[in-house]
């Protein structure tokens, strides 16, 4: 099936500045909407892309949207806040809004360790948007589903390595929580390039990819990795399990909620796989490779510290 229009929810986010680009490149035409249009102002001069302000839980709002395109793409996620709404209510109605527009493709983000019986809010919420999702699917044949499971995602614009680098240049001593949570973090380029591939390849119908980087890593050793980059020697010190729920307590409690007590549930699996990343999708690369290209530009001899990382990860 020819796919000339992507609706792209969450298009405004990280992930979706990447997946918004790399479908743009390829001409096709994307609609991303927005709460408030600023928010994906970044997106303005991509030549395909059209950004518009709507609410996607209005389900006559969400319905006109879905019935101009040819496939859906859903990256709508939080990491604190209403769960239920934003991974149950919304994937649900938007498999549904498919299914009678007659739009047949929808891809899903989801989360590495999604399950009902998750040990966190965050990861239960995706185990039961996943299971909505699959029961529209099955009621409604027509309808292709991917869903996709990333862990970790880095990218120049990212949340998590980003606010590590704030931390080493503004602390000398950084107590972490949860310092042996594992991760198999993977480039957010690697992610829209899966996504945008899925749609083209009707192998990927009805199936659900776990998305990883080529490398796992503790968390303790991600923060590491970031003071390498940016060249600063920093005291790690890690914090058992009752310091880091009472540091998620204290900072769940502050203004942009750093970390929560539910993030650091979510971290008590380690977000990694026994697969390596998709063959179907092409090569994940690692953060050695990618990240000092623009974490250590600032820093004096990043060029030479870029070349170091890279020839150390075999590159
Ligand atoms: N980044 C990661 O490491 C990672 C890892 C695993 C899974 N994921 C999942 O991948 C997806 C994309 O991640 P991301 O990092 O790109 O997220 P992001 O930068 O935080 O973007 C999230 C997007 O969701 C939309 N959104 C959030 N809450 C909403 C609400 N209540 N109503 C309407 N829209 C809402 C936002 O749209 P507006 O604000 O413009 O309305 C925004 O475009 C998410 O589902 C996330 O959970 C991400």
């Amino acid at each position: 099936m020819m796919i000339n229009k992507v609706l792209l929810l969450g298009g405004s986010g990280f992930i979706g500045a990447s997946v918004a680009e790399q479908l743009s490149k390829q001409e096709i035409f994307v609609t991303v909407p927005t709460r408030r249009r600023e928010r994906g102002k970044h997106l303005f001069l991509l030549p395909t892309v059209d950004v518009v302000e709507a609410d996607i839980f209005n389900i006559a709002q969400l319905e006109e949207l879905v019935r101009h395109h040819d496939a859906v793409i859903n990256l709508t996620g939080i990491l604190h806040g209403d769960f239920e709404r934003v991974h149950v209510t919304l994937p649900k109605l938007l498999a549904e809004a498919c299914a009678k527009n007659g739009v047949s493709r929808l891809i899903n983000m989801s989360a590495l360790n999604a399950n009902t019986d998750g040990p966190s809010e965050y990861l239960r919420s995706r185990g039961r948007g996943e299971a909505a999702v699959w029961a529209v699917c099955k009621a409604n044949p027509l309808l292709k589903v991917t869903m996709f499971r990333p862990s970790v995602v880095f990218g120049e614009h990212d949340r998590f390595l980003n606010m590590f680098a704030g931390l080493v240049k503004l602390f000398p001593i950084i107590p972490l929580g949860s310092p042996d949570a594992r991760f198999q973090p993977l480039w957010v380029e690697d992610v829209a390039r899966a996504i945008v591939t899925s749609l083209s390849q009707a192998e990927t119908e009805n199936q659900t990819y776990r998305l990883v980087g080529p490398k796992v890593y503790t968390l303790r050793e991600m923060l590491q990795f970031v003071a390498d980059v940016t060249a600063r020697r920093r005291l790690i010190v890690g914090l058992g399990p009752t310091l880091s729920m009472l540091q998620a307590r204290v900072f769940g409690l502050l203004p942009g909620k750093l970390i929560t007590p539910d993030n650091v549930r979510s971290m008590s699996l380690p977000s990694t796989s026994d697969q390596p990343f998709p063959s179907l999708f092409g090569h994940a690369a690692a953060m050695e490779n990618v990240v000092p290209a623009y974490l250590g530009q600032e820093v004096a001899g990043g060029r030479a510290r870029y070349r170091q990382f890279r020839d150390a990860a075999g590159r």
